[in-house]
C-alpha cells in the first residue's frame, strides 16, 4: 500500500488546507529516507571529529552538537555506554538548541521522558546549574532516570508528577522551562506508523486541553525574565500557534520571542515568531518550536531542599572517596534508605513530590561498606579515579565487559573504573586477579 493511502482522510484534508501548493511535496517526503541522528555530549567530548569511530558525519544544521548517521549502530558502540552521545531524531534537537541555556540556570523539563531534551540541557549546565526533569508517567520517568544517569548527569532532580502539583510548590523558581508537550504526533507519521494509529484514537482537542494546562503550570514556575520553550511534533495549528496565541491572550505577563529563520527552519503561522521544521524541507521529521519570555511578576522563592549532612558524616563512603578518588565532594549528601546522593543546596524542596532521584546517586552503604554506583563512574572524568583499567574500544575485553562477563587482570584487590579509550564505562571489583563485573545488566546492549 502507498504511504499516502495509510494516512487518515481527515488528516490529509487538514494538511492540504495547511500546506496548499506544498502538500504534494509533503506527501513525496514519505519516499525520502528516515534521518537518524546522534547528539554529542559536549560535557565529555570537546572534539568529536577527532575521536569519532563512525564514517564522516554530516552536521545537523540547527544543532551544533547534532550529527546524522546512516548505517552505523551507535547504540552498540562502547562510546554510547560511556555517555559520549545521545541518539535523537534530528528535528527534536532544535528545541533545546533554541533555548539560550546559561551554565548556572535552573531548568525545568516538564515532559521529559525519555530524556532527549534533558540530556541536551545537562551538557550545557555548569556545576551550579540545576535540572529538574519531570514526566507524569512513572515508568517513563524510570527510563528518563536511566538515560540521564548514562549521560553523566550530576545536579539533576528526577520527579514524576502532574505539573499542577509542581506549580503549587515551585512558583518563580526556574530560569528556563521546556515544555515538549504530549501531542497528536503528526510530525512522526513518516517515521512511525504507530503514530498514525494513535492519531485515529484521539481527538486533537484532547491534547489541546493538556497542553493548555501544562503551559498554565509552567507559567507559574518561571521567574521574571525567564524563558520557556514550547514544542510539539505535530502539524495541527490548534496544538501549536493557536495554543500559544490563546496562552498569550490570557497571560499579559508573557511575550513570544521571535526565532531567527535560518539553518532550514521555517516560519510558523501567524505572528508569534514560532518556527516549524517540515519533513519535505529538511532532513528530519515535523516539529513546532516557540519561545516565550516572562516579562512581569515577582521572583520570590524560598523553599529550598533541606540539607545538613556532608560526606564526612558517612565514614564508609568518606573512606571510599578518599582511597579511590580525588573528587572534592563539596556539596551536601543525602541518605535515602541505604543510598547516598550528592545534592546541591540550590535545589527546590521536594518533600511532597514523587522523586526518583535528587542529585547524583553516589552508591550504597551495605554491611558497613560503601558500594559505588554506576552513575558515579559515568559522571566524572577518568582523571579523578585512582584505580582505572583502560581498554581500546576495539578490544574484545570491552565487549565482554559490556555483556556482563568476568574479566581478568593482574591488579591488586579493590574497585576499578573500566575505561574505553580513557572514557569511564563502569566499575569492576578486583579479587585475586578476577575482575568482578559491576556493569548493570539492565544496560547490556551488545
Ligand atoms: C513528546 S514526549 C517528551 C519527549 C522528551 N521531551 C524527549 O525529548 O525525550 C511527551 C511526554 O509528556 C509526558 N506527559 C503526558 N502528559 C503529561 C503531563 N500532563 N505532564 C507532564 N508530562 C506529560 C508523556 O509521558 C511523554 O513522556
Amino acid at each position: 500500500m502507498k504511504t499516502e493511502d495509510k494516512l487518515p482522510q481527515k488528516f490529509k484534508e487538514n494538511m492540504q488546507k495547511l500546506l496548499g501548493s506544498e502538500y504534494s511535496a509533503y506527501i513525496e517526503s514519505f519516499d525520502k529516507p528516515i534521518y537518524k541522528g546522534i547528539r554529542i555530549n559536549t560535557s565529555k567530548v570537546t572534539n568529536w571529529e577527532a575521536i569519532s569511530p563512525f564514517a564522516e558525519m554530516e552536521a545537523v544544521p540547527w544543532c551544533a552538537e547534532g550529527r546524522y548517521y546512516a548505517d552505523e549502530r551507535p547504540a552498540k558502540h562502547p562510546y554510547y555506554a560511556a555517555g559520549l552521545y545521545y541518539i535523537q531524531e534530528p528535528s527534536a534537537m532544535a528545541v533545546a538548541a533554541l533555548l539560550p541555556i546559561e551554565k548556572d540556570d535552573r531548568v525545568l523539563d516538564l515532559c521529559a521522558a525519555p530524556g532527549g531534551k534533558s540530556t541536551q540541557v545537562v551538557a550545557k549546565l555548569g556545576p551550579k546549574g540545576v535540572l529538574v526533569a519531570n514526566d507524569i508517567s512513572f515508568s517513563r520517568a524510570r527510563t528518563l532516570e536511566k538515560n540521564l544517569e548514562g549521560f553523566g548527569a550530576k545536579n539533576t532532580m528526577i520527579v514524576s508528577e502532574d505539573p499542577k502539583k509542581l506549580a503549587k510548590l515551585w512558583a518563580n523558581y526556574f530560569d528556563k522551562i521546556i515544555i515538549d508537550a504530549p501531542c497528536s504526533g503528526e510530525g512522526m507519521f513518516r517515521k512511525d506508523e504507530k503514530a498514525i494509529k494513535s492519531w485515529e484514537n484521539f481527538e486533537i482537542d484532547h491534547f489541546c486541553q493538556i497542553q493548555t494546562e501544562i503551559l498554565e503550570s509552567a507559567a507559574k514556575m518561571l521567574k521574571t525574565g525567564g524563558m520557556m520553550v514550547y514544542s510539539t511534533c505535530t502539524f495541527a495549528t490548534a496544538e501549536n500557534e493557536s495554543c500559544i496565541e490563546q496562552f498569550l491572550e490570557t497571560h499579559a505577563d508573557f511575550e513570544s520571542v521571535a526565532v531567527e529563520i535560518k539553518n532550514g527552519l521555517s516560519d510558523g503561522f501567524g505572528n508569534i515568531g514560532a518556527v516549524r521544521l517540515w519533513p519535505h524541507k529538511i532532513k528530519g521529521e515535523g516539529h513546532f518550536v516557540c519561545l516565550l519570555i516572562k516579562k512581569l511578576g515577582n521572583n520570590v522563592f524560598d523553599k529550598y531542599i533541606k540539607l545538613s549532612k556532608r560526606i564526612k558524616d558517612y565514614p564508609e563512603a568518606n573512606l571510599f572517596f578518599k582511597e579511590n578518588t580525588s573528587i572534592d565532594l563539596d556539596e551536601y549528601v543525602v541518605k535515602n534508605n541505604n543510598s547516598l546522593y550528592l545534592v546541591s543546596a540550590n535545589m527546590p524542596a521536594n518533600e511532597k513530590i514523587r522523586t526518583l532521584r535528587s542529585g547524583l546517586y553516589l552508591g550504597d552503604i551495605k554491611s558497613g561498606k560503601f558500594i559505588p554506583s554506576h552513575a558515579l563512574a559515568i559522571a566524572y572524568d577518568k582523571s579523578v579515579f585512582k584505580n582505572t583499567i583502560n581498554y581500546q574500544s576495539a578490544d574484545i575485553e570491552v565487549t565482554k565487559y559490556l555483556k556482563g562477563e568476568t574479566l581478568f587482570a593482574d591488579v591488586r584487590n579493590g574497585y576499578y573504573v573500566i575505561c574505553v579509550d580513557n572514557f569511564p564505562i563502569g566499575w569492576a571489583k578486583a579479587v585475586n586477579g578476577i575482575l568482578k563485573n559491576k556493569y548493570p545488566a539492565s544496560r547490556a546492549v551488545l
